[in-house]
């Protein structure tokens, strides 16, 4: 016979690739959120250098993030707490995957916001040039979609601490175990 403790006590927590994810996405959009508002803020040549750190940074956690979702279609989360109420498992689901829809369509707009600027992704030693010109009638509007979706999924993040708070100290389930290693 297997051993029945090993096999249970996965089921009941998110795996460490889960975690991992969750916490390396969750700091990355944490700094390129903080990074999108500072743009204003900078001087003409520092703000072009701070675009390519977001853009290039944002491939990256786009990466991660698609990643992680294609992790997760193979791999069904722990079953939620038990005793919850309806609407609460509810509720928690319809964030979730509206987080994860938020997630894949912030980076997207935010490429046709970068390359219908008429920009190329300039790395020195090799460039992608999509030979796309400037148009006005697109980039701005989704620079404007971009930082309001990307506002949606910080308020949305925000309710999601909340919520885990409210699991924390009111409900006193110990959620965040089922994100954090060495959990009970
Ligand atoms: C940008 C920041 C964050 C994003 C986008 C995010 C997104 C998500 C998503 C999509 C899930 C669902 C995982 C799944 O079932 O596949 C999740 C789970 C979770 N997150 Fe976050 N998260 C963020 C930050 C945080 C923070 C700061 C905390 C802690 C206060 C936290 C605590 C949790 C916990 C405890 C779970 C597990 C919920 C459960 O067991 O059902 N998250 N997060
Ligand atoms: C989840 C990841 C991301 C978050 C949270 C985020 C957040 C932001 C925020 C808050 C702004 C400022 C918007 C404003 O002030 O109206 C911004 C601007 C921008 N972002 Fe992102 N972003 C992300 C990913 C990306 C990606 C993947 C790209 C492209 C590859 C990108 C390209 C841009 C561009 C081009 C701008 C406008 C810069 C300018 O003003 O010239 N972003 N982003």
């Amino acid at each position: 016979m297997g051993d029945v403790t090993k096999l249970e006590i996965p089921a009941r927590r998110y795996s460490g690739f889960a975690q991992t994810m969750h916490w390396l996405i969750a700091l990355t959009i944490f700094c390129m959120f903080t990074l999108g508002l500072l743009f204003d803020d900078f001087p003409k040549g520092a703000k072009t250098w701070w675009v390519n750190i977001h853009v290039t940074t944002g491939l990256v956690l786009f990466a991660l993030i698609l990643a992680r979702l294609l992790y997760r279609a193979r791999n069904n989360p722990p079953p939620p707490p038990a005793g919850l109420s309806d609407v609460v498992r509810k509720a928690g689901t319809a964030s979730h995957h509206l987080m994860y829809l938020l997630m894949v369509v912030i980076p997207i707009v935010g490429i046709v916001a970068y390359v219908w600027h008429g920009r190329i992704f300039d790395y020195g030693l090799f460039q992608i040039d999509f030979h796309v010109p400037a148009n006005r009638a697109v980039y701005p509007k989704a620079e404007d979609i971009h930082g309001y979706l990307a506002y949606i999924l910080m308020g949305l993040v925000t309710l999601h601490v909340l919520a885990t708070l409210w699991h924390q100290f009111i409900r006193k389930d110990g959620l965040i175990w089922r994100m954090l290693p060495g959990g009970k």
